[in-house]
């Protein structure tokens, strides 16, 4: 992102929900977008998973300028590239375990058979083998999640943002769920941007920046590599 800006509404009521944010993301990176509810977290993710557009500045993804690009032209950036978690779980009521995770693929057009082989290696990797044929009402919060990062992960993203993916999560489930995405991100070298105002969550990620009022105040490395 360079020199980004999002404002919402027009005349006196405009709100400023991000100003001039320069950000990187690199490869392999796990990083915590860290700041107070209304800091701008949120509109932060929605314009790198390209699910919102900015009024100024450009949001460059793997070399290709999405700047002029419109949200519908960038829809195959987002199958390809990023998975996106979202605060409320975000499943289809209607649909299963196994058919949230599956939806994706759908979407891309894979054959019948590597669908069925990638969602069952998915949900057996993330725990969820039992809970296939069951509905997000059935499951439990944790569960849920697990589905949504089921569902990012099966397109199998360079990048996935998560938004305060552990805010609806007791704090043992939510550890649990941090733990899980830290693991993915050394293991397959998933690149990782998650936001949350939560503590224990901050303290476990080694790269945070701080957002306030729609600005990045502060970026450290507690750790560096
Ligand atoms: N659709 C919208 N219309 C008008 N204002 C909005 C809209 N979405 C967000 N805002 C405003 O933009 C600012 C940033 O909001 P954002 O949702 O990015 O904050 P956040 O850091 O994610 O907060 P939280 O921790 O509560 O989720 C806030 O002042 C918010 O009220
Ligand atoms: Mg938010």
């Amino acid at each position: 992102m360079v020199d980004v800006s999002r404002y919402y509404g027009t005349g006196e009521g405009r709100i400023t929900a991000l100003s001039h944010v320069d950000f990187d993301v690199k490869a392999g990176d796990f990083t915590v977008i860290a700041g107070l509810s209304g800091s701008g977290k949120s509109t932060l993710l929605h314009l790198l998973g390209c699910i919102d557009k900015q009024d100024d500045g450009r949001i460059i993804i793997d070399g290709t300028d999405t700047t002029m690009m419109s949200l519908e032209e960038l829809a195959p950036i987002r199958l390809e590239k990023i998975g996106f978690v979202f605060q409320s779980f975000n499943l289809v009521p209607v649909l299963t375990a196994y058919e949230n995770v599956e939806l994706p693929l759908l979407f891309k057009g894979l054959d019948k058979h590597t669908i069925k082989a990638r969602v069952g290696d998915i949900l057996d990797e993330l725990g969820l083998n039992e809970r296939k044929k069951h509905y997000p009402r059935e499951m439990s919060g944790g569960q849920q999640q697990r589905v949504a990062i089921a569902r990012a992960l099966v397109t199998k993203p360079s990048l996935i943002l998560a938004d305060e993916p552990t805010a609806n999560l007791d704090s043992q489930t939510g550890t649990s769920i941090i733990d899980l995405l830290i693991d993915l991100n050394i293991k397959k070298g998933v690149s990782l941007v998650l936001s949350s105002h939560d503590s224990v969550v901050v303290d476990r990620i080694s790269n945070i920046v701080y957002i306030s009022d729609g600005s990045i105040k502060k970026a450290s490395r507690k750790n560096p590599p």
